[in-house]
C-alpha cells in the first residue's frame, strides 16, 4: 500500500510547489489512473513514489511518503525499487542495454535475482509482454510501442508489487496503447500487482482503471472510482480533461432536466441512461 500524507515538494530553484499538500492512499491491487494538465505535478508524484524525489532531484520536501511501509526519504531508490518498478516518461533515457534480452537481464542481475531463476523469469516476462520474437533484437531497431513493452517486461521480471508508468502510451497508436493496457490489466488481475498510470487517454483509463486521481497545479483535486470522478465533469473540464463523449451527453441531458442518474462513461452505461430518462427527448 502507498500512503502519502501532507506531501509537498518544491524543486530547487522552483517558483512554486510542484506538489502542494497531497494526501492519498493507494491500496494493494488498485489500478489507478492519474490525469491532469501539463505541469500539474503528475510526473513529480511518480518521482516521489520511486524516490527520485528527493534523492535525485533535490528541493524542499515536506510530509511523508510510505511505499509498502518504506519511508521513501529514508529508504533510497534501490530499496524502493524492490517494491515499486517504474517506467519513465522518457523511455529512451531509461534503456541501458543495446539488445532486448540484455535490457531485461541487466535489471535482474542488478537486483541479484538467484541465477537459477533468471532464464525462467526472462522467458515469462517476454511471454507476458508478447515480445518473445524480439528477444535478440537491437533496441535501436524497435518502434516506440515495442520499446515500451520491453521496458515493462524488464520491470515485471523483477516482480515488484507495484508498477508505475508515466505516459507509457504517449507515442503509441490506439491498438498498441490498448495492448499495453491489456497487459497491465493481466498483471493486475493475475498477480494482484498494483498499477499506477499517468495517462492522457481518458477512454483507456475509463475502461481499464478502477480509480482515477485528477491533479492540477500540484494539488489532488478529485480521487475516487472512475464512476465517482466522472460525476464531476465540470471539474474535469476545468482541469483540461477531455471527458468521454457519452459523459458529455449525460451532462447535457442532466442540465436540461432530462436525466438525474449517474453519468455514463461507456456505451452500456449510456444505453441504460437513455432507458431511464425523466421525459422523452424530442427534436434531438
Ligand atoms: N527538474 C525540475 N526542476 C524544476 N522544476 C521542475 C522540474 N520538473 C518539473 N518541474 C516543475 O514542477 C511542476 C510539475 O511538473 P511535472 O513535470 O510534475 O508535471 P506533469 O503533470 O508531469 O506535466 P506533463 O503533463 O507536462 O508531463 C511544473 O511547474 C514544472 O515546471
Ligand atoms: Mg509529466
Amino acid at each position: 500500500m502507498i500512503s502519502l500524507t501532507n506531501l509537498s515538494f518544491r524543486y530547487r530553484g522552483g517558483r512554486r510547489d510542484a506538489l502542494a499538500g497531497i494526501n492519498l492512499e493507494i491500496p494493494d491491487g488498485d489500478f489507478l489512473g492519474i490525469i491532469g494538465p501539463s505541469g500539474a505535478g503528475k510526473s513529480t508524484l511518480t518521482y516521489v513514489l520511486n524516490g527520485v524525489v528527493p534523492h535525485h532531484y533535490g528541493g524542499d520536501f515536506y510530509g511523508r511518503a510510505l511505499v509498502n511501509g518504506l519511508d521513501t526519504v529514508d529508504a533510497g531508490t534501490e530499496k524502493i525499487a524492490g517494491e515499486l518498478g517504474s517506467v519513465f516518461q522518457d523511455i529512451d533515457g531509461q534503456m541501458v542495454a543495446s539488445v532486448v534480452e540484455d535490457e531485461i537481464l541487466f535489471g535482474m542481475e542488478n537486483f541479484r535475482v538467484p541465477p537459477g531463476e533468471i532464464e525462467g523469469r526472462l522467458k515469462a516476462a517476454l511471454n507476458m509482454a508478447g515480445i518473445e520474437d524480439l528477444r535478440y533484437r537491437a533496441l535501436s531497431t524497435l518502434s516506440g510501442g515495442q520499446k515500451q513493452k520491453v521496458a515493462i517486461a524488464a520491470i515485471t521480471a523483477l516482480r515488484p508489487r507495484i508498477i508505475v508508468l508515466d505516459e507509457a502510451t504517449g507515442e503509441l497508436d490506439p491498438a498498441s496503447s490498448r495492448q499495453v493496457f491489456e497487459f497491465l490489466r493481466d498483471l493486475n488481475r493475475q498477480f494482484g500487482i498494483t498499477i499506477i498510470v499517468v495517462e492522457q487517454k481518458i477512454m483507456l483509463l475509463c475502461e481499464f482503471a478502477t480509480h482515477l486521481a485528477l491533479m492540477d497545479r500540484g494539488s489532488l483535486i478529485l480521487h475516487g472510482t472512475v464512476t465517482e470522478v466522472l460525476q464531476g465533469p465540470e471539474v474535469l473540464e476545468e482541469g483540461g480533461i477531455n471527458i468521454p463523449r457519452v459523459t458529455s451527453l449525460g451532462k447535457a441531458l442532466r442540465e436540461r432536466g432530462f436525466y438525474t442518474g449517474i453519468l455514463p462513461y461507456d456505451l452500456d452505461q449510456a444505453r441504460t441512461m437513455m432507458e431511464n430518462l425523466e421525459k422523452p427527448v424530442s427534436g434531438v
